[in-house]
């Protein structure tokens, strides 16, 4: 049996209603708690949940003002508090309807009952990904739907130190619990220690050890202006021409190939001398060369020949094929390396990725593993805004969000800064986890950006606690405080205790 609480009392609505605490039944009565009552016409169950509890006293009207001296008296007597019920819907095929008849008042409000939390919840089990509990009902686990959470790209939500990346932890032993394909770029090396029992977990980095390899045939002109800030205007428009000479002349390419045609350039120009074995048409380099004075070209070669030390680029690169797997982890490793190197490889292995998925569901080649991309720290990697500069990883960043529904490409970005994030990158993000969040130019961005999160939301983000979110979005069925629970993996990012540190 379910506990009668209380009985509707005012005038009632279709988005809520008041009602009076039982005798005795006060302490069930609290915020975030769901309640249900009966609708009027159907008989339907519908549930609410409680968003606010007004206390007056009728010994104490608000009239009585400051002059009031009340010395030893009681006055509990007069007390009566009235919460407010937000109606959440009715439960049909294990999602919520809205009533479309109302709510007498008088009616009987009783406790939710656990098991209709629980089937609202309830995802069929082989794409559900469990995230934890309702934070007041620790016996109702909360589901979320993993195909739509990939699908339709979620959102981890915070400020700094709140959880998300310990979040983020969670739901990806739950993810590769199903033998999914993720890929995370880690700006930190916070995941690179996560160990899994039944999947396979990878660790690519920028320096010796695993070396990421972008091939340089991916990498476009602005990716090359990004990743060599200091070019001018007329290296760029050389290093355009040399990479179509290289374009239309070799399958691939690497940097000593474009470093070599620079190089007949520079002859051609210093010594007049022409190569005697050379794919290229004489013509074609001559004309280059005629446009262009022999400092840029020696220029653009001391920038290429330094690009070319760092040993990340090259003909092959890395096969997308070892990077995105099915039941594998794959980490990229980003604490060595700088922004600018970190959006390149953001960009061109986004890049990679969401091709290789087109390619195969138009033609059945490319990328088998439909796959998550995790994005820390996303406000770098997807800025909102006009840069001084342009972002290379954000236009694809952008598509993936728009289009990758259709080829299997999920976006899980994670940032304690929203306001600073791209509002379309934001806003396409289906389902989020939002953690604590007190700085309010945050909330209100998130608040007008994503369509599920409400003003009741927002006003609660503040007084969640460490471990608490609220999930909301196509991925669950109701949005609910979450209490998250526990890492199996050992969490990265721990905080450091500083004082004792200097005592040590
Ligand atoms: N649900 C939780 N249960 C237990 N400990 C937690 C939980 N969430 C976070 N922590 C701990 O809190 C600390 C900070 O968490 P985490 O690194 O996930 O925060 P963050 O939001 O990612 O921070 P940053 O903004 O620096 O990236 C870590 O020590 C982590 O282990
Ligand atoms: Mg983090």
């Amino acid at each position: 049996m379910t506990k009668e609480i209380g009985q509707v009392i005012g005038a009632t609505s279709l988005r809520g209603y008041r009602f009076v605490i039982k005798k005795d039944m006060e302490e069930h009565v609290k915020r975030d708690e769901f309640v249900t009552v009966k609708e009027s016409v159907t008989g339907n169950q519908i549930l609410g949940v409680i968003k606010d509890i007004t206390i007056s006293n009728e010994l104490l009207p608000d009239e009585f003002g400051r002059d009031l001296r009340l010395g030893d008296i009681i006055l509990s007597e007069g007390e009566y508090p009235v919460p407010t019920v937000k109606i959440l819907g009715y439960e049909k095929n294990n999602s919520l309807e809205m009533p479309r008849h109302g709510i007498t008042p008088g009616s009987t409000v009783h406790l939710a009952e656990d098991e209709l939390l629980k089937k609202i919840l309830q995802q069929k089990e082989q794409q559900s990904a469990n995230m934890g509990t309702i934070a007041t009902r620790e016996s109702v686990p909360v589901h979320v739907n993993i195909n739509e959470l990939v699908s339709k790209h979620c959102a981890v939500l915070a400020m700094t130190g709140a959880g998300k990346s310990y979040t983020t932890g969670v739901l990806i032993e739950e993810i590769m619990n199903k033998n999914g394909s993720i890929v995370v770029f880690d700006p930190h090396g916070e995941y690179r220690n996560i160990k899994l029992e039944n999947s396979e977990v990878k660790v690519y980095s920028t320096e010796d050890h695993n070396k990421i390899r972008i091939n340089v045939s991916s990498l476009t002109t602005i990716d090359f202006m990004n990743l060599m800030p200091d070019i001018t205007e007329t290296q760029r428009d050389l290093l355009e021409e040399v990479i179509n000479l290289s374009e239309k002349f070799y399958d691939s390419y690497d940097l000593e190939t474009i470093q070599s045609i620079l190089g007949m350039l520079y002859d051609l120009k210093k010594i007049k001398k022409k190569e005697k074995e050379n794919i290229f048409p004489a013509e074609i380099l001559e004309s280059m060369s005629k446009k262009v004075g022999i400092t840029t070209i020696g220029a653009l070669m001391r920038r290429i020949t330094r690009l070319n030390r760092m040993k990340l680029f090259e003909m092959e690169g890395t096969s997308i094929n070892e990077i995105v797997k099915r039941n594998q982890l794959t980490i990229i490793d980003l604490s060595d390396a700088d922004e600018r190197i970190s959006e390149a490889i953001v960009s061109a292995i986004s890049r990679k990725i969401f091709s290789g998925r087109k390619k195969y569901m138009k033609y059945g080649e490319g990328i088998r593993t439909p796959t998550l991309l995790i994005i820390e720290e996303a406000h770098n990697f997807a800025p909102r805004g006009m840069e001084e500069r342009t972002i290379v990883s954000r236009s694809i960043l952008k598509r993936i969000a728009r289009e990758g529904r259709k080829f299997g490409t999920g976006l899980c970005i994670v940032s304690q800064r929203p306001n600073k994030l791209d509002s379309d990158v934001l806003s396409q993000c289906n389902t989020q986890i939002i953690l604590k969040i007190v700085n309010p130019s945050d909330q209100e961005y998130i608040r007008q950006s994503v369509e599920t999160v409400t003003e009741d939301i927002v006003r609660d983000l503040p007084s969640l606690g460490r471990g608490e979110a609220i999930v909301t979005g196509s991925a669950v069925n109701l949005s609910v405080p979450l209490r998250i629970r526990q890492r199996k993996t050992e969490p990265g990012g721990e905080d450091i205790n500083i004082v004792e540190e200097w005592n040590k």
